[in-house]
């Protein structure tokens, strides 16, 4: 871990040197949305304040500037994520918008009553419900593939899923709720020669561990902005560019044509094609702030601090013989799933050490299905980011003891 001084970092992020409830921050919620470092604020100040215009419509001075820079973010996220053409970046929302983009402009027109679509019980809502949308519009059938005791994914029961009439596999890359990454590269190396495509949810995985979409050999990938340090409203989906080639108009409106007359219209190409619209301009400024932030500490140093964090949170929970942990995958990322013996729902548990300032999210985590698995309604899910350190885990812990205490 040279060079990485996290009492450094967490200068970076105004946010967090303020007390809640008269005590420092602790905040454990990253899983749900990250903070912003002080260089992504002020790439959004500047935007707005000295270089904002419409993009891609004036030819003068400001909307070129704006255009430049919101564009320039696209091969960020192409470097960022390894896809080789940054015109298979698509820009969105977040993966929410990305997901559904895939279900609507790729598979909706290529599906018919009885094919299928491979989803695993870890997924979050957003890489089901667009899937459910097929099912009940279009007579799709959704093949659930469960996860092992552990929370791990076992591949092979993905691919051995895979029959004549599947036409997509979609999946989490890492869950948001047991931090139990999936083996994506072994699921798509077979896939691929079964002519199925792969649809991948990393929105949790690109804030913890580099991505290479090329080296994964996935046709989707989706992440969102506001968990990877940027602004909420922005992320983008990376498309291979045969299945590019392939995708069926999104949303209609300014930019995604050439020409509209009464009676005819000619579509723009790829990626515009597919971004109707004034964009996010100032939100994809914001995340091309934030990658060069993230690059700038670098991969090696990021995730050897996270796995510090994910070992000794892992120690501190299993240590407390009151918690029931959720997912235990060999390898997971910095999340951790509880609840409490005793009569405290996941819900007080987050009000109570609130009172201590530590933020963490309680509830089914947009993963029901995953809940339905665990015979829960709910959990605690203490999150962890890039600034986090082992004297907040501490404080996590001295807060759940004293929850214990209360309602224990
Ligand atoms: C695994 C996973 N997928 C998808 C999403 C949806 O992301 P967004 O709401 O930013 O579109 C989230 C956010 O909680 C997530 O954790």
């Amino acid at each position: 871990m040279t060079n990485f001084d996290v009492h450094a970092i967490r200068q970076d992020f105004p946010i967090l040197s303020r007390e809640v409830r008269g005590k420092p921050l602790v905040y454990l919620d990253n899983g749900s949305s990250a903070q912003k470092p002080q260089v992504v604020i002020d790439a959004v100040t500047k935007a707005y304040s000295e270089e904002y215009a419409n993009v891609h419509r004036g030819l003068h001075f400001l909307s070129n500037l704006a255009t430049d820079n919101y564009e320039g973010v696209r091969g960020k996220i192409a470097r960022f994520l390894g896809a080789k053409d940054e015109n298979e970046i698509i820009y969105s929302t977040g993966s929410t918008f990305g997901l559904n983009m895939v279900a609507s402009s790729w598979l909706a027109p290529r599906i018919e009553a009885g094919d299928e679509i491979i989803l695993t019980v870890m997924e979050h809502h957003a890489n089901i419900v667009p899937w459910h949308f097929l099912r009940e519009r279009q007579g799709a059938v959704l093949k659930w593939i469960d996860i092992e005791p552990d929370g791990s994914l076992d591949p092979q029961k993905v691919i051995d899923a895979i029959g004549p009439k599947t036409k997509m596999i979609a999946v989490s890359h890492m869950s948001n709720v047991t931090g139990a990454i999936v083996d994506i590269k072994t699921i798509a190396t077979a896939a691929r020669e079964k002519g199925v495509a792969v649809c991948v949810d990393g929105s949790q995985s690109a804030v913890h561990m580099p991505v290479d979409v090329v080296d994964l050999g996935v046709e989707f990938f989706a992440i969102t902005g506001h968990k990877l340090y940027g602004p909420s409203g922005c992320g983008a989906t990376y498309i291979k560019k045969e299945r590019l080639a392939e995708m069926r108009p999104f949303m209609g409106g300014g930019d995604m044509i050439r020409d509209v007359g009464k009676d005819v219209i000619t579509y723009n190409d790829p990626p515009h094609l597919l971004e109707a619209g004034t964009p996010n301009i100032v939100q994809m400024i914001g995340l091309g702030a934030a990658i060069d932030y993230m690059e700038g500490i670098g991969w090696d140093a990021i995730t050897a601090h996270e796995a510090d964090l994910t070992a000794y949170a892992g120690e501190r929970l299993r240590g407390a013989n009151w918690l029931n942990l959720y997912g235990e995958a060999p390898g997971k990322g910095a999340i951790y799933s509880f609840t409490m013996n005793g009569s405290a729902h996941p819900h007080d548990i987050s009000t109570i050490i609130d009172q201590r300032g530590v933020a963490v999210r309680a509830g089914h985590h947009c993963a029901q299905p995953l809940m339905e698995h665990f015979g829960v309604s709910a959990t605690c899910r203490a999150s962890f980011g890039l600034y986090n350190t082992r004297e907040e885990v501490d404080v996590l812990m001295d807060a759940l003891e004293l929850c214990h205490e209360l309602m224990g």
